[in-house]
């Protein structure tokens, strides 16, 4: 039996028609090197930002390894259990890893984040993976401020076109010179195989970061993806809007059936099942879903398509009978 992969926070929809005939357009000169210039652009259009303040890299994750690399840090901090690919860069660089674990509730503790002075670099997520905690544009101005002049924090938002209220972290720029955001192409636009993400700073940063990329380093198919995609905002947002009503409605049915969860405001519900989160696994992998797994914590579900969320609430349904 093909499982129902729900543990990577993958959009459920196929690609947009739109993006669909604009891939296929590039496709015929493929023969030509990709023009990046034009991705810089629309993302500057979009953001209403100069594109000198944009770098563009292969998915958020190749940005943060990217903006790790090229700045001088030897250590970084970040609230624990958050999305694996931290450790691994962290040790692939040499770094030293000052990981803040989650209090048991799944909420950050951010006196932890703060008073921790082992570290150059934080990265902090928003919404936090696993839990889909938000931060309001407030609690983020309080930390930031918090944060000293001379260390840098990476505001990783890869699920922020998820959350119900606007976090304008953007206009935390001009405040903030030692701020990175990083956003992402693979989950509220659908892009995750084209492998396209980026970050917004201050110029200085930014250049330090092409100063290390190679000419050309995304490719034409991804470039025009995400320019199609862009151009599709509206459709983007309609799909963005069903999984915020299935998130909603996936919440309500397991508080119904007495599980423990999160606000999570992400495309992941997240359940906080303690002890018992290895008998859940196990329960439902025996039925034919995959989830992210954390022993002893909880459970981390992507929201899926419709059909999907109902089956998975059907089994949920039936464990919390058990
Ligand atoms: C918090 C967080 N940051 C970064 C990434 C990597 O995103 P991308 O696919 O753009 O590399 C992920 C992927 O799941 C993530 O959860």
């Amino acid at each position: 039996m093909n499982k129902i992969d729900l543990s990577k926070n993958e959009s459920p929809f196929n690609n947009l028609k739109e993006i669909n005939d604009d891939i296929f357009n590039v496709l015929l000169s493929l023969n030509r090197y990709p023009k990046n210039i034009n991705i810089l652009n629309k993302l500057a259009e979009y953001h209403e930002i100069d594109s000198d303040n944009i770098y563009v890299g292969n998915g958020a994750a190749d940005v943060i390894f990217k903006v790790l690399s090229v700045l001088d840090i030897n250590s970084v901090t970040f609230s624990t259990p958050c999305f694996d690919g931290f450790k691994y860069m962290v040790q692939a660089l040499n770094l030293s890893e000052n990981s803040i674990s989650l209090f048991d509730d799944g909420n950050q503790n951010f006196n932890g984040l703060i008073n921790s002075n082992l570290f150059d670099i934080v990265i902090l997520c928003n919404p936090h993976n696993p839990t889909g905690e938000l931060l309001s544009l407030s609690k983020l101005d309080e930390l930031l401020r918090c944060f000293p002049k001379n260390k840098y924090i990476i505001l990783d938002e890869v699920y922020i076109d998820y959350t119900k209220n606007n976090v304008d972290s953007l206009s935390l720029l001009e405040k903030y010179n030692n701020l990175i955001i990083v956003r992402s192409f693979s989950k509220s636009f659908g892009l995750a195989g084209l492998r396209i993400g980026y970050c917004i700073s201050n110029k200085k940063i930014i250049n330090a970061l092409k100063n290390k990329t190679v000419p050309y380093n995304i490719n034409s198919i991804s470039s025009v993806a995400a320019c199609s995609a862009l151009n599709n905002i509206c459709k983007i947002k309609e799909n963005i809007d069903i999984i915020i009503k299935e998130r909603c409605k996936i919440n309500d049915e397991l508080i119904r059936y007495g599980f423990s969860i999160s606000n999570s405001q992400a495309n992941f519900i997240w359940v906080n099942a303690g002890e018992k989160a290895i008998l859940y696994y196990r329960y439902l992998f025996d039925r034919g879903l995959e989830v992210k797994f954390y022993d002893n914590f909880g459970l981390r579900v992507s929201v899926g398509n419709e059909e999907q969320n109902n089956y998975f609430l059907k089994v949920m349904q039936d464990l919390s009978n058990k």
